[in-house]
């Protein structure tokens, strides 16, 4: 019989201390991440997270990458070695909740060219501005008031890692839409779980239905990946605005 002991009594001490390791890395990002839900208990703890945010999440982390796929699947092939990108090198993006800039640098990598950002943390704008992929930013939230991004001017807004207690509410989803132009699409990647029952977004789905239902978008794709956040799955959106 394999007892419990008997299966970790077969990892070396390295493989023990690497995975306290990653456990003790994944409960301080998890203390960044969480918040009341109170919007600027979120930008406060951002803006003292920004410098180390990249190096934190490395290899653990892949809304960006998940929502970069989606979307690349989604799109017109570009010429992703240089020039304008062909199609998809025209498409205007705005990437919301953009952080230090990780999804832009996964769609300039796939040919997408005219990139801007709406970020609510001064200190994440800041060095996603050193990434050089996006032109407009937007130091701004969704969801909770007003902004100022214009309405139907993007062809893609693109949201990951946003859809979190106290970051993006529900009805921010209102607000993607208006700022989407007319044939234009909205990508959403998130955590599964949260979407579940019990889940601080269990009502997203019925939301993303009913817009469906009143002829507001059409959805494109809904895709569940394994991975997302350490072995955590994800889901990633695309709707199509009308
Ligand atoms: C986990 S980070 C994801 C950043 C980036 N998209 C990525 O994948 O690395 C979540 C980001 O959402 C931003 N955020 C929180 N509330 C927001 C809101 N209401 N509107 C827009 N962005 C928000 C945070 O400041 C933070 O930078």
């Amino acid at each position: 019989m394999t007892s419990s002991l008997g299966a970790s009594s077969s990892k070396t001490a390295d493989d023990l201390v690497k995975g306290q390791d990653l456990e003790e890395d994944k409960t301080r990002i998890t203390a960044y991440i969480t918040s009341t839900g109170e919007s600027q208990e979120t930008t406060v703890n951002y803006n003292k997270w920004a410098r180390s945010y990249d190096k934190d999440l490395e290899g653990t982390y892949r809304a960006h990458l998940i929502a970069a796929d989606a979307l690349d699947e989604a799109l017109p092939k570009g010429d992703k070695d240089g020039g304008d990108g062909g199609p998809r090198g025209r498409l205007r993006i705005l990437d919301v909740g953009a952080g230090t800039g990780k999804v832009g640098i996964e769609l300039g990598r796939r040919g997408f060219r005219h990139l801007d950002a709406l970020e609510p943390a001064a200190a994440m704008l800041e060095v996603l501005k050193t990434t050089g992929v996006y032109n407009r930013t937007f130091n701004e939230y969704v969801g909770v008031g007003k902004n100022s991004v214009p309405s139907g001017f993007y062809d893609v807004v693109v949201v990951a890692g946003a859809m979190v207690k106290g970051h993006i509410p529900i009805e921010g989803v209102d607000d993607l839409i208006r700022m989407t132009k007319p044939g234009g699409m909205v990508c959403i990647s998130m955590r599964k779980e949260f979407t579940e029952e019990g889940g601080d977004y269990q009502h997203l789905e019925t939301r993303l239905h009913d817009l469906q239902q009143q002829r507001i978008w059409t959805k494109v794709s809904r895709k569940v990946v394994p991975n997302y956040f350490y072995n955590h799955d994800g889901v990633v959106y695309i709707y199509k605005v009308l």
